[in-house]
């Protein structure tokens, strides 16, 4: 294993030293001890579900050539990347591919961004956004994968079958097959099947991982792949932390930690969960943090709600609230350590804004003291908080974020009492929208 000393990853809990004591900590140790136990020996509720375990050490090497020689072919081929896909098929890659981009990575020239714009498509039912990108493709190049573990789900399949057609139309059908990659089941399924039929180049999505767990499989690592982001490097922060997190305590182990912080607050009628960042390009990673705990806790009458918030601009909205509202909240802030300096504020001759007390600063220290300000006013105004400080953004340290949340669910899921790597309540609304679309009495 790694040197304990490339852990990347790191949980401050001052912040809740004020709402939770030493004792009810040490009172959690054997419901977390369980829960472990449930992991590790797989046998608790959804033990058929629990391939992400082991995705990041039992990788098949072939499947990563292709990967990353598909990726290559992508960025040749294509000016524009399109990813369809719904849910956990694609907020994990949306998450990764933001983490690691300029902020307007999809404006910028191609020789800049040094791949396609990569856009995403099938994660909505409007007719206006579908229009728009097949009006924006029209004198572009694109290729498309498309995701989907069940292969039937609408959002995907109609984008799917709408832009398969445009690139048909272009392309010609050959064409257009040498542009499309499917992400699906091994062997069954309606797109399965449109696949083998095209002869299309196909990924599996393996049984035993549910979609919200599957971002590290080939759902995710494509798109990162044509990314540029070296998804080796991801899978071995991520076997890292398999390992890390796997120590059986609750002194030292963050990610128990943090799974049973979040389930003594809940037991104290603090239900809600912000997780909150100091960076736009978190905004996605926040957007997978809510599905995946979201659809795993959420579930006989139980669940802390997943919520998201982006500071410093949501102190501006929500601010008041977070400080001033129902106590019924906690805070999690996910910190990027390292000192970064993109720009530094001017200074003027004339002080007509009256800031050149700050001139010279890092605009990022500024956001640090926004941080370190808000932190503080929070837990004074009865806001528990926990601090995940990331010590930067690279691939090894992200793969790593990414167990500490899965392995984080997994655990909280177990300690509530629920099974978190299954989701009947998705099932209510499709059987509603289909009898409608069916006109099914
Ligand atoms: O986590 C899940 O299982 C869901 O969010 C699915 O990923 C989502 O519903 C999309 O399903 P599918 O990949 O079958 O199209």
């Amino acid at each position: 294993m790694p040197n304990i000393h490339l852990q990347g990853i790191h949980l401050n809990i001052d912040g809740i030293k004020d709402f939770i004591t030493d004792d009810e900590m040490k009172s959690m140790e054997k419901e977390v001890f369980k829960a472990h136990d449930k992991l590790a020996n797989k046998n608790g509720k959804g033990k058929d579900m629990l391939g992400w375990m082991d995705l990041p050490s039992n990788r098949d090497e072939d499947e990563i050539l292709r990967i990353k020689e598909c990726a290559k072919r992508i960025r040749n081929q294509s000016d524009v990347f399109v990813v369809i896909g719904i849910g956990g098929s694609y907020l994990g890659a949306r998450a990764i591919i933001d983490l690691f981009s300029d902020n307007f990575s999809n404006l910028v020239s191609y020789s800049k961004r040094k791949h396609p714009q990569i856009i995403f498509a099938g994660n909505n039912l409007s007719g206006k956004y579908l229009r728009n990108l097949i009006e924006y493709l029209e004198d572009k190049d694109f290729s498309i994968n498309v995701i989907s573990k069940s292969g039937k789900t609408l959002e995907p399949a109609v984008a799917f079958r709408t832009l398969r057609l445009v690139l048909e139309q272009k392309y010609g059908v050959r064409g257009a097959s040498d542009r499309i990659y499917v992400t699906t089941d091994k062997e069954k399924g309606i797109l399965h099947d449109i696949a083998v039929k095209n002869e299309y180049e196909t990924f599996v999505i393996p049984d035993n991982v549910g979609g919200r767990y599957s971002v590290l499989t080939p759902v995710g690592l494509l798109p990162m792949a044509v990314a540029n982001i070296e998804i080796e490097d991801v899978l071995d922060g991520a076997q890292f932390a398999s390992y890390l997190y796997n120590e059986k305590s609750i002194e030292t182990n963050d990610c128990y930690i943090y799974a049973l912080v979040r389930n003594i607050l809940y037991r104290k009628g603090i239900d809600i969960e912000l997780l909150a960042s100091y960076e736009p390009s978190f905004k996605y990673f926040i957007e997978w943090y809510k599905q995946l705990f979201g659809e795993s806790e959420g579930k006989d009458g139980k669940g802390i709600f997943p919520a998201g918030v982006n500071f410093t601009t949501d102190l501006h909205s929500m601010g008041q609230l977070i400080q001033d509202g129902r106590r019924n909240m906690f805070e999690t802030v996910i910190n990027v350590v390292k000192d970064r300096s993109f720009i530094t504020l001017p200074e003027l001759e004339e002080d007509e804004d009256l800031l050149n007390y700050l001139a010279g600063e890092d605009i990022d220290y500024i956001n640090k003291q926004a941080f370190m300000g808000t932190v503080e006013a929070h837990v004074e105004g009865g806001v528990p908080n926990m601090i995940l400080n990331i010590d930067d953004i690279n691939e090894y340290n992200v793969g790593q974020l990414i167990v500490f949340f899965e392995k984080a669910c997994a655990i909280s899921g177990y300690i509530l009492g629920v099974n978190p790597f299954n989701q009947p309540g998705v099932e209510n609304y499709k059987t509603n929208m289909m009898k409608l679309l069916r006109k099914e009495k």
